[in-house]
């Protein structure tokens, strides 16, 4: 009788260690924070894995919006549901779930059109509070803390939004699964979903992260013939080939601008080029890089600075597309789970992408790695 009344009551608060960021670019402090329970809709989830995406480092050093700090960074995890909130049926205590970043309400104008993953009721999220009630759940000496993308994984709980999380199987290692929470998606989709790209095409990706290296695999997955890959970084050209690259661009090395290269070598353009930089000047060169007449190019990376993008009107006069993504267009709760199957199943390279296992105590070192540009992921395992 006493045990079903401690499980039928409602969950308490938690105590528990999370990496706190206190303003801007500052390392992040572990500090005990207090997890409330989780609300209407909401599930409370002991995170188990979380990478750090570029995403994660770009807002983290953002001087843009100071006063939503004290903030919990992380968007890329895995855990285990520890409670569920009222309302909850699609959720049970024990089940394994990916944390998203853009929910799917399954009821909104976007959601049903099937045609959008950009969901009015759990869209990207940028206040730093929770959807349902602009508040937070976190709090550090009785001060709000601040989420980020209603995710904030980099806490050993954390609660989400029911629409937000994904149930996954049981046996899947939820170490390296928590890379399709974000990134390894997010380039496939651009792939396959955004551009669509078709057989013996011709693809240029800018940016060799774990982001752009999904895109180069979905790219080789689809049979492009010709996958060129452009990075600043030449330790890229080894990992490149891995996922599919076929030639490799430094544009530090060339003494002509690089979009006139691509065109030597693609015969006037490329099928498709993608952005994987975060960078909008990138995005004009990949646009001058793409053929005219059907010529689409795909931007994903979030800029760091000047959001605004400036192209010739003739490069879209001369029928060139430019388009971008958010987790590649995919709807989590519908499309996610096939993308675990094929990750189970060994049709999708997740593993090589990890070039850190770190323990959650040295999450400032992933930080660290990310900026001096010496990772891909690097995975942080909680519990250690
Ligand atoms: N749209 C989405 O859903 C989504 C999802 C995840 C990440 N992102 C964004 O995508 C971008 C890539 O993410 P990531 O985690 O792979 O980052 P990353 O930092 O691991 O990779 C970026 C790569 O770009 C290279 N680079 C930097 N400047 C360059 C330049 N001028 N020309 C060519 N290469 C250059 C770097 O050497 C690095 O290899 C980031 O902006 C990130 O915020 C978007
Ligand atoms: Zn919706
Ligand atoms: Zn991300």
């Amino acid at each position: 009788m006493a045990a079903d009344a401690a499980s039928s009551s409602p969950p308490a608060a938690i105590t528990c260690r999370a990496a706190v960021a206190w303003g801007p670019g500052q390392p992040l402090v572990m500090e005990e924070v207090e997890v409330a329970p989780p609300g209407a809709m909401e599930i409370r989830v002991k995170v188990v894995s979380t990478s750090v995406c570029r995403s994660d480092v770009t807002a983290w050093q953002s001087k843009a919006q100071p006063d939503l700090f004290p903030r919990i960074f992380g968007h890329e995890a895995s855990g285990v549901v520890e409670s569920v909130g009222e309302g909850v049926t699609e959720f049970q205590v024990g089940d394994h779930v990916l944390t998203v970043f853009i929910g799917e309400c399954q009821s909104c104008k976007h959601c049903v059109s099937g045609k959008s993953n950009m969901c009015q009721k759990l869209g990207l999220e940028r206040k730093g509070v929770m959807h349902s009630d602009q508040m937070t759940r976190f709090s550090v000496k009785g001060k709000p803390v601040y989420h980020y993308c209603a995710v904030s994984s980099f806490s050993e709980y954390t609660v989400v939004h029911s629409g937000c999380a994904v149930k996954v199987g049981l046996t899947v290692p939820m170490d390296r699964v928590c890379l399709l929470s974000c990134g390894v998606s997010a380039g496939l989709g651009a792939a396959w979903n955004v551009a669509d790209v078709s057989e013996g095409s011709s693809v240029v990706i800018f940016g060799l992260g774990t982001v752009g290296l999904s895109v180069a695999q979905g790219a080789k997955l689809r049979g492009a013939s010709k996958i060129i890959g452009v990075d600043t970084n030449p330790e890229k050209q080894e990992k490149g080939k891995a996922f599919g690259v076929t030639d490799f661009i430094n544009p530090n090395e060339l003494s002509e601008p690089v979009q006139q290269v691509i065109k030597r070598m693609t015969d006037g353009g490329a099928d498709y080029s993608f952005e994987c930089v975060g960078d909008t000047g990138v995005v004009s060169t990949a646009l001058q890089s793409c053929s005219d007449g059907w010529g689409v190019t795909v931007t994903l990376g979030v800029p760091k600075a000047k959001p605004e993008v400036s192209a010739h009107y003739a490069f879209l006069l001369s029928g060139r597309t430019l388009k971008g993504s958010l987790f590649g267009g995919w709807r989590p709760k519908s499309d996610l789970p096939s993308l675990v199957n094929k990750y189970a199943d060994k049709e999708i390279q997740v593993d090589g992408l990890v070039t850190h296992d770190i323990p959650f105590g040295d999450i400032n070192r992933a930080l660290e790695l990310m900026l001096e540009s010496k990772c891909l992921r690097c995975v942080i395992h909680m519990s250690q």
